[in-house]
């Protein structure tokens, strides 16, 4: 695997207030991750639907001898785009060079990485809602029918050129499909959202990376962790890590039920998941709003959040977990972020649903 371009920008932009809980990658993560990572579909927990389209379309472009469709993936951070592209790419015994939107903004950088690929080669695009107008343009005709339409001269002279390039599958992936626009959406063959994983699949991936790591975990402890882990395997790999910081020192070394909780209960982790950002942003609608609606510009300001944070990296999962709900005039809670805040009763039943 090749990392052809890198972001730091673009990395920085992704560090959040608290990185143990939100699923962004940054810097220091990266590491860890390429460690972690799986690199077949066996060792790939959950996503079973769109792992068994991909085996049949992998195993029919085998047979066909040519790449794969072009594929995207969307879905929240930390779920595991990156990881399947690279799986992807083992299964298929090919290389995959990496790279994200942000890095290509002059046309010559999407132009140098296609004329870089060979025959079959994976090309891996993250955040491809990014991208900006020029390089789609050069991208289309690369996807539909591998050339590249160069323009050379001026006015009266111009004239157009065509570049065959190798056959070549691109794999984009976004956390926003609503921002890809429609002309390059249409250009890929398999599209697929990610989902959120269920505790029994966060266990595994917990116990796979205790594994790696040489962490001592019960069954149950993997589950405690798992529970608290907003259904990502990025912030499941990242609690255990720092629960087993707290094994080492406080007690024996040994992850059981009750240390992962008392460590995820010093860590103000409670068990939803949520940490004091989440917690802060649905007590504001609650007690300021009445349980809302209310837009998220509003809440933005008054918790002091980035309003793209919010609806990046907050919401997707406590709208999958019915704390929250988007509806035209702004944001909701629901009776169960009453429950779970510990408010004793629902104070505008009406505004609720
Ligand atoms: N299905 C899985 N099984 C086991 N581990 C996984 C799985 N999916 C992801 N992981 C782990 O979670 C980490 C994050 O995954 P990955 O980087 O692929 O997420 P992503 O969806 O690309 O996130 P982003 O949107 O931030 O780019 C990986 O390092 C990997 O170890
Ligand atoms: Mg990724």
């Amino acid at each position: 695997m090749s990392i052809i371009a890198d972001d730091n920008d673009f990395q920085k932009e992704k560090i959040q207030k608290n990185p143990v809980i939100k699923a962004e990658t940054i810097e220091f993560d990266k590491n860890f991750e390429n460690c972690i990572r799986p690199k077949s579909f066996e060792n790939y927990i959950g996503q079973s639907a769109l792992k068994e389209t991909l085996k049949i379309s992998i195993e029919a472009a085998k047979k066909r001898e040519l790449p794969l469709d072009h594929l995207l993936f969307y879905g929240p951070p930390g779920l595991g785009k990156t990881t399947l592209a690279g799986v992807i790419a083992e299964q298929m015994g090919v290389e995959i060079k990496i790279t994200s939107a942000p890095s290509l903004e002059r046309p010559r950088d999407i132009i140098g990485i296609l004329m870089s690929l060979k025959g079959g080669e994976i090309l891996f695009i993250d955040e491809i809602h990014r991208l900006n107008k020029v390089a789609e343009e050069i991208l289309y005709p690369a996807m539909e029918d591998f050339v590249l339409d160069m323009t050379t001269g001026k006015s009266q002279t111009v004239k157009t050129l065509r570049i065959p390039l190798p056959k070549f599958t691109l794999i984009g992936a976004t956390t926003k499909a609503g921002e890809l626009s429609g002309p390059l959406r249409d250009r890929f063959g398999i599209i697929h959202r990610l989902e959120f994983y269920t505790e029994d699949e966060l266990a595994q991936v917990i116990s796979r990376t205790a594994g790696i790591l040489n962490i001592e975990i019960t069954e149950e402890g993997a589950h405690a962790i798992a529970k608290r882990s907003r259904g990502t395997p990025r912030i499941a790999n990242r609690l255990i890590k720092r629960v087993s910081d707290f094994a080492l020192v406080k007690y024996d070394g040994k992850i059981t039920k009750d240390v992962a909780n008392s460590s995820l209960d010093v860590l103000k982790i409670d068990n939803f998941g949520l940490d004091n950002t989440d917690r802060n942003l649905l007590k504001l609608i609650i007690e300021k709003y009445d349980g809302g609606p209310v837009g998220i510009e509003t809440i933005a300001a008054a918790i002091g959040e980035d309003a793209r944070t919010i609806e990046d990296v907050c919401e997707p999962y406590l709208l999958q977990a019915g704390l929250l709900q988007r509806t035209p005039r702004g944001r909701k809670v629901s009776p169960a972020t009453y429950r779970h805040l510990g408010y004793k009763t629902v104070q505008n039943q009406q505004s609720l649903f």
